[in-house]
C-alpha cells in the first residue's frame, strides 16, 4: 500500500515503539506525568516560549487558541483556505461564539500579507461593526500547496497585528516543515506571535498529539479549556514518548519528504493533462490539477486505489502527501500508475 492521502497515516517508528514501552507515567490531569511534563518543557525551550502543552489533536490546540484570544461576537481572520475555518467543523462558532471572517491571498501559496489582512479588520469602528479579535496564520499551508512564511513575512504581520493591540496565532500544524524547507528554526519562523500549536502526528510521525505553546498565564488557562473539551488525559506519557522522539529526530529527515514531493511534482508535470509547478513544491504537500485529462480527480483516485495507491481529490484537483513511510520507489510507482491512467484512457 501507498498511502498519500495525508503525512497523518505514519505509523509510529520502532525507537517510538520502545519509548512508550518503557515511558515513565503518572497522572496528568495532576500534572504528574513526568513523560508529558519533559514534553512540554523541551517544547516550549525548542520555540523559544515560556511553555506548552501536550493536546490530543492539532484541531484542539488551534481551538483552544481562539477560544482564549478572543470573546464572544469577535471576528477571526483566516486565509480562505485554512484548516480553522474549513476543516475544524465550525468549532469557533460553536465554542467561542466567534464568526471567521475568510480573507483570500492573492498568492496561490495561501500566503496572507499585511496590506489584505489589514483590510478586513474591525477595529475602532462603529460599535454595530463586529471587532476583529484575532489573526490566524498557517505555516505550512496545507491547502496552499504546503506553501511555507518566512520570518520577516510573519515578523511583519505580528508588527502590525500588536501595534493594534491584535494576537497572533499560529497553526503550526507542519511548521517543522516550514523551518526545514527555509533552513530557520521553529523559533524564529513564530517568535513573533502570541501562540503556536504545531503537531507531533504528522510529518514527525507520532502516532497521536500535537502541542500549544505560548506565554505561562495562557498556557495555565489553556489546562482548563483542554478539560472542559475533554482533553485531560492521565497517564499519557505512553504518548508523550513517542512524542518526544518525534520532536527530537523527525525534523532531521524531513528533507526526505520534500525531496520526494519535489520529484512527484515533476514527473506529475510531464504527464499530459495534469498541471503543477514543480518550483512551487517547498514541503511535503503535492496538489496537482488533473482537469486536463478529461478525467475527474475522483475517477483518477478510484484507479490509483485498484493499485492499493491512495490520494484524495478535491474539486479539480488531487493531493498527495509525503511521509515518512512513503520512500522514492513508492514515488516512481505512484508516477507510473498515473501515467498509466491517463494513457489508457
Ligand atoms: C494545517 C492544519 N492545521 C490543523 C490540523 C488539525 O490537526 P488534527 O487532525 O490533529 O486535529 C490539520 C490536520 O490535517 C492541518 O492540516
Amino acid at each position: 500500500m501507498i498511502d498519500l492521502r495525508s503525512d497523518t497515516v505514519t505509523k509510529p517508528t520502532p525507537a517510538m515503539r520502545r519509548a512508550m514501552a518503557v515511558a515513565e507515567v503518572g497522572d496528568d490531569v495532576y500534572g504528574e506525568d513526568p513523560t508529558v511534563n519533559r514534553l512540554q518543557d523541551r517544547a516550549a525551550e525548542v520555540f523559544g516560549k515560556e511553555a506548552a502543552i501536550f493536546v490530543p489533536t492539532g484541531s484542539m490546540g488551534n481551538q483552544i487558541a481562539v477560544k482564549l484570544h478572543t470573546k464572544p461576537g469577535d471576528e477571526v481572520i483566516v486565509e480562505e483556505r485554512g484548516h480553522i475555518f474549513n476543516w475544524e467543523m465550525g468549532t469557533p462558532a460553536i465554542v467561542s461564539g466567534v464568526m471567521i471572517r475568510t480573507v483570500r491571498a492573492a498568492n496561490p501559496t495561501g500566503m496572507l500579507t499585511w496590506p489584505e489582512i489589514e483590510g478586513a479588520l474591525h477595529i475602532n469602528q462603529a460599535y454595530y461593526a463586529c471587532p476583529t479579535g484575532l489573526i490566524c496564520l498557517e505555516n505550512t499551508h496545507n491547502f496552499g500547496g504546503g506553501s511555507v512564511m518566512s520570518a520577516a513575512e510573519t515578523d511583519d504581520i505580528c508588527r502590525h497585528a500588536h501595534a493594534l493591540g491584535l494576537p497572533v496565532h499560529m497553526d503550526g500544524a507542519r511548521i517543522f516543515n516550514s523551518a526545514g524547507a527555509q533552513d530557520e528554526t521553529v523559533e524564529n519562523l513564530s517568535k513573533a506571535c502570541d501562540s503556536v500549536q504545531f503537531c507531533l502526528s504528522k510529518g514527525l510521525g507520532a502516532p497521536v498529539g500535537s502541542m500549544l505553546v505560548g506565554s505561562k498565564e495562557f498556557i495555565a488557562e489553556a489546562r482548563v479549556w483542554r478539560k472542559r473539551f475533554g482533553g485531560g488525559m492521565r497517564q499519557a506519557g505512553i504518548l508523550a514518548a513517542a512524542g518526544l522522539i518525534a520532536l527530537e529526530e523527525s525534523p532531521k529527515r524531513l528533507h526526505e519528504d520534500h525531496a520526494n514531493a519535489r520529484r512527484l511534482a515533476e514527473g506529475v508535470a510531464e504527464i499530459r493533462g495534469m498541471s503543477i509547478d514543480p518550483e512551487s513544491i517547498r514541503t511535503n504537500i503535492v496538489i496537482f490539477d488533473v482537469s486536463g485529462t478529461g478525467k475527474s480527480s475522483a475517477d483518477i483516485c478510484a484507479s490509483l486505489k485498484a493499485d492499493d495507491i491512495h490520494a484524495i481529490p478535491f474539486g479539480p484537483a488531487i493531493r498527495m502527501v509525503t511521509h515518512c513511510d512513503v520512500s522514492r520507489e513508492d514515488i516512481e510507482a505512484t508516477l507510473v500508475a498515473l501515467s498509466g491512467i491517463v494513457r489508457n484512457g
